[in-house]
């Protein structure tokens, strides 16, 4: 007989999330959390890299419905064991290698997570969920979230990225991103894996690590460090309040047919330098009177330093498909994300110094040479 716990218990729909203590995953678990509560539990993978932070889950942490394993991706019998030891029905697969100057600089580990991590994850939930006549259990979901540099780069004047648009990548970061997302495919058209891939533009917000454009320019303005631009300035990206990301990634999981691609974006589009003018101006606007930071925040930092290789000049996201087929649209203008991340930056100036000490600041030192 079924008890009412049990019966209860069958409900609770389990995810494992890779990755979750880096930027969009931590974002995304909280997301889950705010909207699900204990009607799901969530496994964080995580092999907490310079760019996973345990802090970033601190108000989860405790919560009898989240649990953390530091493993990595690329550890078979680590991932294998977690699929045998627990019931997952959905898996968000966030982890990976993400900064483009990173990739530039040492490409071997992008192709390690990125792709073989990949590899492992897929192999591993198709072991775990696939039946004796290559079916596969009712209700099991993989999401792939990807990027939409796989698509390479738009000119300045027109066009934008759809689920079609050919797959042109031009940074070991994008490369790496775009060959998980054909290993992904592949295992949607051989074996009918009930998995969705997600293709999403430049994300920003809470718990970003301060090597992405914006926090870098919030970090460093704040302290009166200069404001280093790429090139002219004037590379094109589409900006993506994180948790408008996170819903979209629920929403696919949800209402997406399965084997489908999904771009998310949100016709955002910014030159670098404007986001760098903004985030000077919204500084000022919000720094109170007698904060004396409001002395070191100009516009005199800024600095235009030598192009990142084979910087793509423009991506522009198409966000059609998941408009008409998921109802999902971003909610988030920027001026209002703007505004909500530099407050949470403002409240979270220990997380920012955490973060910019040890390793970090190491990379910092190599890619600026005193910049
Ligand atoms: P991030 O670098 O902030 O976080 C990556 C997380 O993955 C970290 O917690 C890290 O510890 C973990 N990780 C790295 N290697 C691992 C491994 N081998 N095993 C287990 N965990 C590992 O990245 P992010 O910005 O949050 O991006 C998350 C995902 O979203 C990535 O797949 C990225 O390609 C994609 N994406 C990012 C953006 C963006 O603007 N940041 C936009 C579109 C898509
Ligand atoms: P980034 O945040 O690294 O994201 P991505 O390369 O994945 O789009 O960079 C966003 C844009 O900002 C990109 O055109 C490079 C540019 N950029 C700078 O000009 N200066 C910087 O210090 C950084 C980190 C980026």
């Amino acid at each position: 007989m079924i008890t009412e716990k049990e019966t209860t218990k069958e409900m609770v729909r389990t995810y494992l999330v890779t990755g979750g203590a880096g930027f969009i995953g931590s974002n995304y678990i909280h997301y889950m959390f705010r909207k699900y509560g204990d009607q799901i539990r969530i496994i964080n993978v995580d092999a907490l890299t310079y760019a996973g932070n345990p802090e970033n889950l601190k108000e989860v942490e405790e919560r009898e419905n989240y649990t953390f394993i530091k493993a990595d991706i690329c550890d078979k019998d680590a991932i294998r064991a977690i699929f045998q030891q627990n019931e997952i029905d959905r898996v968000v697969h966030f982890a990976a290698e993400s900064h483009v100057d990173r990739s530039i600089r040492n490409p071997e580990v992008f192709v390690q997570t990125n792709v073989y991590g990949t590899a492992v994850m897929l192999n591993c939930a198709k072991e775990a969920w696939e039946q004796p006549d290559g079916s596969f259990a009712e209700g099991k979901k993989f999401l792939h979230v990807s990027t939409d540099e796989v698509y390479g780069s738009l000119e300045e004047d027109g066009g934008y990225f759809y689920e079609t648009t050919p797959y042109a990548p031009h940074s070991p970061y994008s490369a790496s991103k775009a060959s998980s997302d054909f290993l992904v495919k592949s295992y949607i058209d051989t074996y009918h894996f009930p998995a969705n891939i997600t293709n999403c533009s430049n994300n920003y917000g809470p718990y970003q690590f301060p090597e992405k454009l914006i926090p870098l320019m919030i970090n460093n303005a704040l302290q009166g460090k200069s404001l280093p631009v790429y090139g002219d300035g004037k590379n094109v990206r589409d900006w993506l309040y994180v948790d408008d990301h996170a819903k979209a990634i629920d929403l696919v999981q949800e209402k997406g047919r399965l084997g489908e691609t999904y771009n998310i974006g949100g016709h955002n589009e910014k030159q670098n330098i404007e986001i760098i003018h903004t985030i000077i101006e919204t500084l000022l606007e919000m720094l109170p009177k007698e904060d004396e930071r409001r002395k070191l925040v100009s516009k005199d930092l800024i600095t235009y330093v030598e192009d990142r290789k084979g910087h793509d000049r423009r991506y522009a996201i198409a966000p059609d498909k998941i408009r008409a087929e998921i109802g999902w649209e971003p909610e988030t203008m920027f001026k209002d994300g703007i505004k909500k991340t530099i407050a949470w930056y403002f409240a979270h100036e220990q997380w920012m110094e955490n973060v910019t000490s040890g390793d970090y600041q190491k990379y910092y030192e190599e890619m600026y040479k005193g910049n």
